[in-house]
């Protein structure tokens, strides 16, 4: 009988608190789903070990926008990733992401979109957020459900004078754990990810 269980990776890189606390409540979602484990994991910690993320069938990303871009350490993780992206080792997992900046828009976009081309690089399955849009009509306001209206992946927004036991709000919580519950039905959906040969690379004379 097939093992139905899935493993969800959270792999962030935090500096003062603020993603490491929406990547507890993306987990928190994770786990809220029948069958499916989330782990957190600091790509900062691992010192080029990747088991917890080579067997991971999902892996979601988390990274502040640091000038209009993934931070400094979590770029690191990806560049140390090439082993695994010339193994393939991670070809048809599924991958997500999320990330938080000061401002409204802070350029985060920006960070989504280095995160999905991170995982087609690496053979992923890209899998966006399907909350739909809040805060955009007169009915709405900032303690919707993706309030910052993000599809390509998670986006929250943390005030940046205040620390990460308030900031950011309880929105982005929410969106955060919703965000969480979808990459892991998504991930039952899809089943365990297929063991993978590493591919031969042949020098063509
Ligand atoms: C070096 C640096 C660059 C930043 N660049 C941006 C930015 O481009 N846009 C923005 O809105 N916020 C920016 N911020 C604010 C952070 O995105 C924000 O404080 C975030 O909550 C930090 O998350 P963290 O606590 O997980 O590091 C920057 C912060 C730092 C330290």
């Amino acid at each position: 009988m097939q093992d139905k269980r899935v493993s969800v990776a959270v792999a962030y890189h935090s500096g003062f608190g603020h993603t490491e606390t929406l990547a507890k409540s993306v987990v928190n979602g994770i786990n809220s789903i029948e069958n499916a484990d989330g782990v957190l994991v600091d790509v900062t910690g691992l010192n080029g070990d990747f088991a917890i993320l080579n067997n991971a069938d999902a892996i979601i990303f988390g990274s502040p926008t640091y000038l209009g871009s993934v931070s400094g350490p979590f770029k690191m993780f990806m560049d140390e990733t090439s082993k695994v992206w010339f193994d393939r080792g991670w070809q048809n997992k599924l991958a997500a992401g999320f990330t938080v900046s000061a401002s409204q828009s802070g350029d985060k976009m920006t960070t989504l979109v280095q995160m999905s081309v991170f995982a087609a690089q690496q053979g992923m399955i890209w899998v966006g957020a399907n909350d739909m849009a809040g805060n955009n009509s007169s009915a709405g306001s900032v303690e919707d459900i993706n309030r910052l209206g993000s599809y390509l992946g998670m986006m929250a927004q943390a005030n940046v004078d205040e620390g990460p036991d308030v900031a950011p709000p309880n929105a982005d919580h929410r969106t955060a754990e919703s965000f969480g519950k979808r990459i892991a039905e998504a991930s039952l959906r899809w089943g365990k990810a297929p063991a993978t040969q590493p591919q031969q690379l042949e020098a063509t004379a």
